[in-house]
């Protein structure tokens, strides 16, 4: 009896779970986990120490700017330190456009200027992975106060000048690997974030997409990437390999600064990830550098 119960259960199941499941692909944790790694969220959501404690997302990480020093928040599920309350469409609405449950918006420190292009089912398996995580009940530190509010005030003008909601759109006349490579670099790597120049008011400068600046975070200079001589136009795909893979340049020394993080993500992707980034790289504009 007991037996056939459970069969009529997930029979039950089964035939209704099945069509709901064909029209939206449900959220996969392993994609989630993935991306997450990707997108280099567990760097800048992790002090050092607790990297080491294996509080990952835990917050705290100090991250310097030409403007302040800004602490990045508990992203784990706890509840009260976290965010455990949210719904997935909280996590979409501030990824997609930058704006906090409360309708509050957020610091362009938290790259949702490049997330933003990010498909809508990638953000529902990044949703889907970040629930799996240990709830961390560490406390959110503030940002300066007084200067945090002047910025939080002024950012709805800030957005409307220099951040557009858009979705990544694959463009027809380029190649599948081509796209993914434009999708990797713009919108999970964040790698424009750090290699395009700013204007006065931070904003990422138009016609100047990874042509290097002298004002990268923790001021960093952080080199021209387009494919100019000077920039990478000389690099090899192994050079670029060797990079990605072990934080390797061609003259033997390593990088150092925020780009030794973003190995550690280059070097977890598969390596038709790698090759669609290098494939993109290649194909930018080649654009002379403004870092001397
Ligand atoms: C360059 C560093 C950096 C990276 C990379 C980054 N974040 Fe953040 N994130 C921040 C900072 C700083 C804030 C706080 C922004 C503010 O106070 O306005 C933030 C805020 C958030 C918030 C809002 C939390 C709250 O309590 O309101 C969420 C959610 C979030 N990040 C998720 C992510 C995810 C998911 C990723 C990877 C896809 C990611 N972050 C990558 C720095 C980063
Ligand atoms: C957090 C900031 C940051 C992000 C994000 C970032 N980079 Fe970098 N990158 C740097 C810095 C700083 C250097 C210089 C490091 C050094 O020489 O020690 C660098 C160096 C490089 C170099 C070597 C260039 C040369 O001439 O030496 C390449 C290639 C590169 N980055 C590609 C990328 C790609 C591709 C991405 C995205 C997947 C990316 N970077 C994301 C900061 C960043």
């Amino acid at each position: 009896m007991v037996q056939l119960l459970t069969f009529g259960t997930v029979f039950v199941l089964f035939f209704f779970a099945s069509p709901l499941q064909s029209k939206a692909a449900a959220p996969d944790v392993g994609k989630g986990e993935y991306l997450l790694i990707a997108a280099g969220c567990i760097g800048c959501h992790t002090t050092k120490e607790n990297f080491k404690k294996g509080a990952l997302m835990s917050g705290g990480r100090a991250l310097n700017t030409p403007f302040s020093i800004f602490n990045s928040p508990n992203i784990t599920p706890d509840p009260t330190h976290g965010i455990g309350r949210w719904t997935e469409a909280n996590f979409i609405e501030a990824l997609r456009n930058g704006k906090s449950p409360k309708g509050e918006h957020y610091l362009p420190v938290f790259p949702y200027t490049s997330f933003s292009q990010m498909t809508n089912e990638d953000m529902r398996h990044l949703w889907a992975y970040m629930k799996t995580v240990p709830a961390i009940q560490t406390q959110n530190k503030p940002h300066e106060a007084l200067l945090i509010f002047r910025l939080r005030f002024s950012l709805g003008p800030w957005k409307m000048i220099n951040f557009k909601a858009r979705t990544f759109v694959p463009q027809k006349n380029k190649g599948a690997q081509w796209n993914r490579g434009a999708y990797l670099v713009n919108a999970l790597s964040h790698c424009g974030e750090c290699h395009t120049p700013r204007n006065l008011m931070g904003g990422l400068k138009d016609g100047f997409h990874l042509s290097g600046t002298k004002g990268g975070p923790d001021s960093d200079t952080v080199p021209n990437i387009t494919p100019h001589t000077t920039g990478i136009s000389d690099w090899s795909d192994d050079d670029l390999d060797t990079l990605f893979t072990l934080g390797m340049l061609p003259d033997g020394d390593f990088v150092g600064g925020g780009m030794a993080e973003v190995v550690e993500s280059t070097d977890r992707m598969t390596q038709e990830d790698r090759e669609a980034i290098m494939i993109y790289l290649k194909s930018t504009p080649a654009i002379a550098s403004n870092t001397k």
